[in-house]
């Protein structure tokens, strides 16, 4: 991670996610809430479930503002562009959108056709983010992946003519991948992006093929000092190509970070739309903790039978919301605000811890009081979070 970018923080930022829970085949690796249905879907009653629950989820948090809204999957790119258009339609008739409201939408190289995305747009789409995952066809099939490499070009291309702004992710620390491999297929994908990249390790999830293949030794993956000396690389040229790491696995240029996940990580409101979907809503000076039915019929039926699909509604601790936000705010190279962490929990973080890490070089002051992780303490994070949360 090399310096921060300026941290203009939106007041008030209010997110809206909603989940489309399919895609055409499940990949080997991912355990995200993604299924595969052999029989048409019915995006109708779909839709008019979501309409359902945006509106019961706005009774519930009134008179927000939306500053971002994000469209996730699953592949969200399989909804028709008139499907999007009435989910965005809702949203702002439930409550009032920013004029300059980010609203972007999870696309799968498979899925992705010019007129689908001019649809997107006229929708009120102004940003996609793609899974082209790599760029070399022998990763991409052992990826599980059903698009080549030519194909998630192709449709970065589609992107790039389509909306000024759209990102891209690839997963890397692949089985036997090199440096010398990895580094020249980032810089291809560098030549491609415009001004934001998701670049994500591969992690192994429980429950999933990799986890299976991984325990028989049928999958190896880089060890540590492999692992690291990818992700170094992966910073250097990011950094030298003026897409500095703004949070552990997202790159950008200063004032392109996507202001959806901002929300998340900088511990503002959000509401969570659709199955498996989690929200952050303060409701009376509390916050809540939301998450609806996984299943995408049972969320269907329940939305249908009692107007929303909430299965968890958490009032958080004091203690809860300010480990949560330390959590999430450590992810980013700007840092937390101390004083937020105290006022959300009415603790100090132990200064006597701060210093140990300090000295170790894993975290710093900022001339502002923010604390923030460096460079050599983000690959060690969960170890630092865990030792400021005790
Ligand atoms: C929910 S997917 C959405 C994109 C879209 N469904 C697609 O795959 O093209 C979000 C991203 O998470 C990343 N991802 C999912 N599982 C992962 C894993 N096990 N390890 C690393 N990255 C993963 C992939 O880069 C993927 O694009
Ligand atoms: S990585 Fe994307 S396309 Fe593959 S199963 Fe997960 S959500 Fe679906």
């Amino acid at each position: 991670m090399s310096d921060p970018p300026a941290k203009p923080d939106p007041a008030g930022a209010f997110g809206v996610y909603v989940h489309w829970p399919f895609c055409l085949s499940k990949c080997p690796y991912c355990d995200f809430n993604s299924h595969v249905r052999h029989a048409a879907i019915d995006e109708t009653r779909f839709l008019r479930a979501f309409e359902t629950e945006i509106a019961s989820t706005a009774e519930r948090a009134p008179g927000r503002t939306v500053t971002s809204i994000f469209l996730g999957g699953g592949t969200p790119s399989l909804m028709q562009p008139g499907t999007v258009g009435t989910i965005l339609d809702t949203i702002g008739k439930r409550w009032s959108v920013a004029r300059d409201v980010e609203v972007t939408l999870e696309a799968n190289p498979t899925s992705v056709e010019a007129a689908r995305f001019r649809g997107y747009r006229a929708a009120g789409v102004n940003r996609v983010s793609l899974g082209v995952q790599a760029l070399d066809d022998a990763s991409l099939k052992e990826l599980g992946r059903l698009h080549t490499a030519q194909e998630a070009l192709d449709a970065v291309a589609i992107a790039r003519a389509n909306f000024e702004r759209y990102s891209f992710d690839l997963i890397y620390a692949r089985p036997r991948q090199t440096p010398q491999e990895w580094q020249a297929e980032l810089k291809r994908a560098i030549g491609e992006a415009a001004e934001h990249l998701s670049l994500y390790q591969l992690t192994i999830e429980p429950d999933t093929p990799f986890a299976t293949l991984h325990k028989t030794g049928k999958l190896i993956t880089p060890d540590d000092d492999a692992s690291r000396t990818l992700y170094d690389l992966t910073q250097q040229i990011c950094s030298d190509a003026g897409l500095p790491a703004y949070e552990v696995s997202n790159h950008a240029r200063p004032g392109a970070e996507c202001r959806h996940n901002l929300v998340y990580w900088r511990g503002h409101e959000y509401a969570g739309v659709g199955p498996g979907a989690h929200g952050r809503l303060d409701i009376d000076g509390r916050r809540h903790a939301t998450m609806t039915e996984k299943r995408p019929e049972s969320w269907l039926m329940r939305v249908e039978t009692v107007g929303n699909g909430l299965v968890t509604d958490d009032v958080l601790l004091p203690e809860e919301r300010a480990d949560e936000f330390l959590l999430m705010g450590l992810r980013l190279a700007e840092g937390i605000d101390p004083a937020r962490y105290t006022a959300l929990s009415g603790r100090t973080i132990d200064p006597a811890r701060i210093e140990v890490l300090a000295a170790h070089g894993f975290v710093e002051r900022d001339g502002d009081g923010s604390l923030r992780v460096t460079p050599s303490g983000f690959p060690v994070l969960d170890a630092v979070v865990a030792d400021l949360a005790a």
